[in-house]
């Protein structure tokens, strides 16, 4: 039987658009790609993604790109000081199907090497417009296909809840940071992240967990920590990271002053605590 689509026919149904990427210049770098996730709201993800993006950038001379994946947009609030004007919206990037890059829209800061994607209010929407897209999962990866080549190291801040963003960013991702504060919601938000990284196994075989980092950690409630720690490891082993991040104001001062720790005060325990956790990670990528 003669098949239509072996024919011109075929490009009908497929659409050139949909299936030719436009071929575009390719970097000579081969970022590895980190989502950092957890459940639970206000664990320090966009904390961690910040700091730690900004010393594999300054300690480390990686080039980063730091992608803000949340519509709630932390990341630029915490760098607003930084971030040089420029750049586009990741949620067209998002909803283009012609090859867009994540590249295409990022912007410099004042941190050498180290790249942001600009504060977006249309991220809202594109949780939702991604719930009626077929392959909505692999968006995000392959808007990061050629941008990848231009970086060394690329950290995804996820939003808090396991929604289509979040899973792009799983999707996208070589490895996950997990950050838990030492509170029982915290730790059954890491079950339910690490549950959901084994649904997105069979989308993206290669994922991995790079760690779960202890986040906020006050060295008063040392009967809480312990009992949050020893649950962890006895769930998950080795993932616990040696590196734990404490309670300090300077972190959430910087935060609130639009920029990062290093910048804010280098010398306090907060931006300490997140170089020795960039040392830990560079020795892993
Ligand atoms: N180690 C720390 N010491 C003191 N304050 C901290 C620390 N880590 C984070 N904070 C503060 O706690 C708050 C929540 O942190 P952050 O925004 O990083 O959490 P998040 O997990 O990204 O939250 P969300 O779920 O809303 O995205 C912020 O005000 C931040 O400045
Ligand atoms: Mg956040």
């Amino acid at each position: 039987m003669r098949s239509f689509l072996k024919s011109g026919i075929r490009r009908i149904v497929t659409g050139p658009e949909k299936t030719q990427r436009p071929a575009r210049a390719r970097g000579t770098r081969k970022a590895t790609v980190i989502a950092i996730a957890a459940q639970k709201g206000g664990v320090g993800k966009t904390t961690t993604s910040v700091n730690l993006a900004s010393a594999l950038a300054r300690y480390h001379g990686k080039r980063v790109l730091l992608v803000d994946l949340d519509p709630q947009g932390h990341v630029n609030t915490a760098l607003r000081d930084q971030i040089r004007v420029g750049g586009g919206c990741l949620s067209e990037i998002l909803a283009s199907d012609l090859g867009a890059e994540v590249i295409d829209i990022r912007t410099a800061t004042n941190v050498p090497n180290l790249d942001v994607t600009p504060y977006d209010t249309g991220l809202g929407a594109t949780e939702n417009l991604l719930g009626t897209r077929i392959g909505k999962e692999y968006v995000l990866r392959d808007a990061l296909d050629v941008t990848r080549t231009f970086y060394d190291t690329i950290i995804i801040d996820c939003p808090p809840n396991l929604g289509n963003l979040t899973l792009n960013g799983l999707v996208a991702a070589d490895a996950v940071l997990i950050p838990c504060d030492p509170s029982p919601l915290a730790v059954s938000g890491v079950h339910a992240l690490v549950d959901a990284i084994r649904d997105v196994a069979r989308l993206n075989p290669n994922i991995d967990v790079l760690g779960i980092l202890m986040t906020r950690v006050d060295g008063r409630n040392l009967t809480l920590n312990s009992a949050v720690q020893e649950e962890i490891e006895e769930a998950y082993g080795d993932a616990l990271l040696p590196v734990q991040i404490g309670i300090n104001n300077a972190l959430a001062k910087a935060q609130h002053g639009g920029c990062d720790i290093f910048e804010f005060d280098e010398k306090s325990r907060g931006a300490e605590h997140y170089r020795s956790l960039a040392d830990v990670i560079a020795e892993q990528l």
